[in-house]
C-alpha cells in the first residue's frame, strides 16, 4: 500500500498476507459505485467511492489504496488525466479503466498509459472482480521485482564500500612498506635524515602547480620518497666516506638508480615509480646519469624532483658547509633553468612563496621522528578534496 503524499520509496508488496486490498471506485454514477463497491466488498476487499476525479485526488493523498477502477468520461477531470496522475504521483498504485462501449480505442490508449486494464461498460461484475484480481497479481509482482531489484543494488554499493575499504589498507600497507625501505637506507645514510621526505613534499607541491592528476602525484610521492634507495647497495666504506670520491668511488656511487630501478620495477605497484629513481640523476640537457636523457625523455616526475632535490641539499647542512638560506637555493636553480632544470618547473617553483618552503622544512624538523607513517600520510593526503593543501604539511600533522 502506499503511504501519504508521493515520496518515492518502494511499497510494501500488498496487499498484507489474509488481509484483502483496498480498492477506490471513482464514477459519477453513483449506481455503479454501489453495485461495484458491494461485490467487491463481498470479495472481501474494503471499498471506498469517489463521485467525481477532484474527490478522488483528495482521497489518494490522504488514504492508503492499493487499486483505482476510475470511469474514463467524467465531468472535470477525465480519468485519462487521473491515470496520468496516479502513475506520476502512485507509480505501484493499480488502476482499471471503465469504458465506454464506444470508447474501446480509448481503453487500449489507458493501457498504453500504464493502467492495468479496461473494462467496458455495461460492466460484467464477474469480469470487474476477475480483472481486480488480475490487476493486484500484476502490481504485487511489479513491486516485488522492484524490492528485488532494490536489494540487489543495495547490495552492489555494500560490496563496492567494502571493496574500497580493502583496497585502502593494501594501499596504505604497500605505502607504509615503502616507507620502511626507506627508513632503512635513512638509518644508514645518516646525512641525509629527513631529506627523504622533505623532497617528496617539494615535488608535490611543485606537482601540484604543474596540475599533475593524483595518480601521477601519487607516483612522484614514491618516486621521489624511494630515489635514494639503491644507495642500500652501495658499501660503508663509499656511502659514508667524508672526503672526496675517487672516480671508480663515483662510478660505483652512480650504480645506486640503477640498484634502485632494480630493486623495485618488479614490485607491480612500485613499477611506475621505479622510472623516477631510475632517471632521478639525470639533468635536462642531458648530461646527468646512468642514461643521459634530455627534455622531456626525462619523466616529469624525476624533473620535478631535479628542481626538489637540490633545493633540500643546499638548504640542508652538510659536513663540509652550513645550510645555505632558500634564497641562495632559489637562485642556484632559476640560474640552472634549460640546463640541469626543466624551465616549466623552475617557472612553477618560482611561482611558489618562499614561506611555502620554510614552511614544510619547519614542520618536518620539528617532527623529525614522524616515522613510517609518514609517507602513508603524503598519499592520503592525496585524496583529500582539493588535492594536497599548503606545503602537504598536513601529511606531517597526522604523525
Ligand atoms: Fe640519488
Amino acid at each position: 500500500m502506499f503511504g501519504r503524499g508521493s515520496g518515492k520509496r518502494t511499497p510494501r508488496i500488498m496487499p498484507q498476507k489474509g488481509k484483502k486490498a483496498r480498492i477506490l471506485v471513482v464514477d459519477d454514477e453513483l449506481a455503479i459505485c454501489q453495485l461495484l463497491c458491494e461485490r467487491l466488498t463481498l470479495e472481501g476487499y474494503e471499498c471506498a467511492t469517489s463521485a467525481h476525479t477532484e474527490a478522488a485526488r483528495l482521497r489518494l493523498a490522504e488514504e492508503q489504496f492499493d487499486l483505482i477502477i476510475s470511469d474514463l468520461r467524467m465531468p472535470g477531470i477525465s480519468g485519462l488525466d487521473l491515470l496520468k496522475e496516479v502513475r506520476t504521483k502512485y507509480p505501484h498504485l493499480a488502476f482499471v479503466m471503465c469504458t465506454g462501449e464506444d470508447d474501446v480505442r480509448v481503453g487500449i490508449e489507458s493501457m498504453k498509459q500504464g493502467a492495468s486494464d479496461y473494462l467496458v461498460k455495461p460492466l460484467q461484475l464477474d469480469g470487474v472482480v476477475a480483472s481486480v484480481e488480475r490487476a493486484l497479481e500484476k502490481q504485487r509482482l511489479q513491486i516485488e521485482l522492484q524490492r528485488h531489484r532494490d536489494r540487489l543494488e543495495e547490495m552492489v554499493e555494500q560490496r563496492t564500500r567494502q571493496l574500497q575499504v580493502a583496497i585502502r589498507r593494501i594501499e596504505q600497507t604497500y605505502d607504509e612498506t615503502l616507507a620502511a625501505l626507506g627508513a632503512a637506507l635513512e638509518l644508514r645514510d645518516i646525512e641525509t635524515q629527513g631529506h627523504s621526505r622533505r623532497v617528496t613534499h617539494y615535488c608535490l607541491e611543485i606537482a601540484r602547480g604543474l596540475h599533475c592528476p593524483v595518480e601521477e602525484l601519487r607516483v612522484i610521492a614514491r618516486g621521489s620518497f624511494l630515489h635514494d634507495i639503491g644507495k642500500i647497495g652501495i658499501p660503508d666504506a663509499i656511502l659514508l666516506k667524508p672526503d672526496r670520491l675517487s672516480e671508480e668511488e663515483t662510478f660505483l656511487m652512480q650504480t645506486h638508480a640503477r640498484i634502485g630501478y632494480e630493486l623495485v620495477c618488479r614490485i607491480a605497484f612500485l613499477t611506475p615509480a621505479a622510472q623516477i629513481i631510475l632517471t632521478h640523476q639525470e639533468r635536462y640537457d642531458g648530461t646527468g646519469y646512468p642514461q643521459g636523457l634530455r627534455g622531456e625523455e626525462i619523466p616529469l616526475g624525476s624533473r620535478i624532483f631535479a628542481v626538489a632535490d637540490t633545493l633540500d641539499a643546499m638548504t640542508s647542512d652538510r659536513p663540509y658547509r652550513t645550510s645555505l638560506p632558500f634564497s641562495a637555493a632559489s637562485e642556484e636553480i632559476v640560474g640552472q633553468a634549460g640546463r640541469q632544470f626543466d624551465p616549466d618547473v623552475v617557472r612553477v617553483f618560482q611561482s611558489i612563496p618562499e614561506e611555502v618552503w620554510r614552511k614544510i622544512r619547519r614542520e618536518a624538523t620539528e617532527r623529525p621522528q614522524s616515522g613510517i607513517a609518514a609517507l602513508a600520510g603524503i598519499i592520503s593526503g592525496l585524496e583529500a578534496p582539493g588535492g594536497l593543501s599548503l606545503a602537504a604539511t598536513s601529511a606531517f600533522r597526522q604523525n
